[in-house]
């Protein structure tokens, strides 16, 4: 697929082009194209029906598929655990598997196809092939069908994504042994399904196969159970996730799996010795590493760091003039709107606009039910930092609108400081807490106190009063909760 760029000064010379479609390179490219540049976005992603596609892992491969599967799956586990809660009777749910991974697979389609119409009417011209950095801000273009021209650029981003962190003594074997891309396309439910790593992938996708019926057993080697969230939220969290039927194991060190017959026998040390577990499909799940294959060659000056990341400044700039790196390949959380948001400030910095990235309050969602979702500091970071601070929680337990949904599990949680009032951190388990915490975001990102939020009127009965009400608790001046 192609389409014309906006003003080329020759078919192949650009103002910019961007290597990588993902949730990064393709809106730096329609930024770049909004500003009047004329753009071209490189991509090589094939999908394993060998279409090849925009979008990146995020939309072929993560978030969009996952949160499809997510929702599918909630809703048959509600369907069966608590529609009769509501006073509907069902008779004969059924699991149709194909169905779902077909919904799946349609709503994946219709994103990337989106990118496609996305481009042709900001005038990008997108490419399908491999593309690699050259000195002078040159980049060979490899077509899918063998075929190769040299292109130029002004300016060139780097946006070429990551890729699932392999585990030596368990390296993937499909389909028994797989990566998360493999975990959501099981064709059947395994009737035991082992995952390594109890970081967001595990929880997402072990939630999915949990609800389906799957018995999950999770190994996670980190003596805390999500370590690196507040850790009042992890708490209520894995409280809830072990009444689902999650088994998580932590403080477990796998030292390999073999694969025989329809098994996969996994063996794990942990405090109490040499363990096993015996699943039929094994998800390894212990992070991603940047992905930079062939993307630049050595002389031109990109530089990566000790951890594989392209190196660059709080503006993306690697070092070499007018060659920028962003998203999952530059260091940083590894989440789409992250990547998003360099990509549009990268893109507005080229055209000589303003452009700036807050690390400070970017949102991280776990989309497992509940919700889990924060921005800013947990409260052991901010007790670590020394500075005074006061919390304030509201259980949605206490909410009307929770009730009504049946969805009562959780709090929210506000974290400020105690001179100034400014909230540091937003941390929300519950129901639609991936939608709640833009408030918090928002918040953040206007320097808002906790008195701000509680002078702003929300609508009720809704979910987003749990935040009011939390902010109210910081002062302990909540009205519908027992201050504390
Ligand atoms: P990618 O999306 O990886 O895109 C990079 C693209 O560059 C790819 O298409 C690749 O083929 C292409 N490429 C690489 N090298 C070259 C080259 N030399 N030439 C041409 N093309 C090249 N994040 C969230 O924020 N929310 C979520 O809910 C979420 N869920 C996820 C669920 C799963 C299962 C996974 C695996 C990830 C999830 N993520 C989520 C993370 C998210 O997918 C990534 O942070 C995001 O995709 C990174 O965007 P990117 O553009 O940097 O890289
Ligand atoms: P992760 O970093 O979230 O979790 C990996 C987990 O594996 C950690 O808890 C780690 O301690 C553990 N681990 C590492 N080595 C291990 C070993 N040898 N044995 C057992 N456990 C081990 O990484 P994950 O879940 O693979 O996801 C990758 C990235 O994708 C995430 O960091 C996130 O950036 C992104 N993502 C985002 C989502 C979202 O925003 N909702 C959803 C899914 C993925």
């Amino acid at each position: 697929m192609s389409s014309d760029p906006k003003s080329p000064s020759s078919a192949d010379s650009f103002d910019v082009i961007v290597i990588g479609a993902g949730p990064a390179g393709y809106p730096a490219a329609i930024r770049a194209a909004q500003n009047k540049l004329s753009v071209a976005c490189i991509d090589e992603w094939k999908n394993h029906d060998g279409t090849a596609t925009f979008g990146g892992t995020c939309l072929n491969a993560g978030c969009i598929p996952s949160k499809a599967l997510l929702e599918s799956t909630e809703l048959y586990h509600r369907a069966h655990e608590e529609f009769a809660v509501h006073g509907i009777k069902l008779e004969g749910i059924g699991l149709d598997l194909a169905q779902m991974q077909k919904r799946k697979s349609g709503i994946v389609r219709a994103m990337t196809q989106g990118i496609v119409a996305l481009f042709k009417a900001a005038g990008v011209t997108g490419l399908h092939g491999h593309g690699r950095l050259l000195p002078g801000r040159k980049v060979e273009f490899t077509a899918h069908d063998g075929s190769r021209r040299t292109l130029s650029a002004r300016h060139v981003v780097l946006a070429s994504g990551s890729a699932p962190m392999p585990l030596s003594s368990t390296p993937f074997k499909p389909p028994h042994i797989v990566d998360s891309w493999g975990a959501l396309e099981f064709e059947a439910v395994p009737k035991r399904l082992g995952v390594i790593g109890c970081g967001v992938i595990g929880l997402e996708l072990g939630s999915v196969w949990r609800r389906l019926g799957s018995e999950v057993v999770i190994i996670e080697a980190l003596p805390d159970f999500l370590a690196f969230a507040d850790q009042q939220l992890a708490r209520e969290a894995l409280r809830q996730f072990k009444k689902q039927g999650l088994d998580i194991r932590t403080g477990a060190k796998v030292s390999g799996a073999t694969v025989s017959g329809n098994a996969v026998e996994v063996t794990y040390s942990d405090a109490k010795g040499e363990q096993r577990v015996s699943v039929e499909r094994l998800v390894v799940a212990i992070g991603r590493r940047p992905y930079t294959k062939d993307l630049f060659a050595p002389d031109t000056g990109v530089q990566l760091d000790e951890r594989g990341f392209i190196k660059v400044d709080e503006h993306c700039r690697t070092g070499v003039e007018n060659v920028w790196a962003i998203g999952d390949c530059v260091r940083g959380p590894m989440l789409a709107h992250k990547g998003k948001e360099e990509g549009v400030m990268v893109a507005d910095l080229i055209a000589a606009r303003y452009g700036e990235m807050n690390y400070k309050v970017i949102p991280f969602v776990i989309y497992t039910a509940p919700e889990i979702a924060w921005v800013g500091l947990t409260e052991e970071q901010v007790k670590a930092s020394g500075r005074d601070y006061k919390t304030g929680t509201f259980p949605f337990l206490a909410s009307g609108r929770a009730r009504a949904l049946e969805q009562t599990q959780g709090f929210a949680k506000i974290v400020a400081a105690r001179n100034d009032d400014e909230i540091l951190g937003v941390h929300i388990v519950g129901p639609f807490a991936g939608e709640l915490i833009a408030e918090a975001v928002l918040a953040m990102e206007y320097s808002a106190s906790s008195e701000d939020l509680q002078r702003t009127i929300h609508a009720h009965p809704t979910l987003a009063e749990a935040v009011h009400e939390a902010a109210l608790s910081v002062d302990k001046r909540s009205i519908d909760s027992i201050n504390r």
